[in-house]
């Protein structure tokens, strides 16, 4: 298990989440957005993510789920802890690393749904996809992610907070762990 090629350097991503910022603060314009962070791995992002959105009124919340052992989704996602208390009428966002089944997001967007948000969108930076276009085929769940950074091939990556076993997640950029 080496660390291989870079996929995106550090001024890549930092220009791409700013290209996000500034659709989601139009998009937000005049409502008082909640941005919601999936621990571990979207940490990095949600960070520059939040410091480049244009909006007077945005909270911040967490939610910690859990998922993977060693480089395959188990399949059972666990809700580790959150600090989702004040959800309902609030424009939410999810800020997401990484969707490869979906079985992450879609716990997500489940607990909060319950919630009673008034509008409920996705962000992830990263969106596992063949190239070419065809469905990822570990996609278990049909998700619509509102914004996406890049989408990437069917490669196991870390850094900018994506981990393997916890580490990794301190690198500036995204790099593909060769198994
Ligand atoms: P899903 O539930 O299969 O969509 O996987 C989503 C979660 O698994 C993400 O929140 C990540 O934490 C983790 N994950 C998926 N693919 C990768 C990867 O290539 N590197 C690191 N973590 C990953
Ligand atoms: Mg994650």
């Amino acid at each position: 298990m080496t660390l291989g090629k870079t996929l995106f350097s550090q001024s890549e991503i930092q220009r791409r989440v700013g290209e996000l910022a500034a659709q989601i603060s139009l998009d937000y314009k005049g409502s008082d957005l909640l941005a919601v962070c999936v621990l571990k791995g979207a940490c990095m992002f949600f960070a520059d993510l939040i410091r480049m959105i244009d909006l007077q009124l945005i909270t911040i919340e967490f939610i910690a789920l859990k998922s993977y052992i060693k480089d395959t989704s188990s399949g059972d996602v666990r809700l580790l802890y959150d600090t989702l208390d004040d959800i309902k009428g609030r424009d939410v966002l999810i800020i997401e690393d990484i969707i490869d089944t979906g079985l992450t997001i879609q716990k997500t967007i489940d607990i909060i749904k319950g919630k009673s948000p008034n509008t409920l969108k996705i962000c992830a930076l990263l969106n596992k996809r063949p190239q070419g276009g065809t469905q990822n085929v570990r996609r278990k769940i049909d998700v619509t992610i509102d914004y996406i950074g890049f989408n990437i091939p069917d490669k196991f990556v870390v850094g900018y907070g994506l981990d393997y076993q916890e580490m990794y997640r301190n690198l500036s950029e995204i790099r593909i762990l060769d198994i």
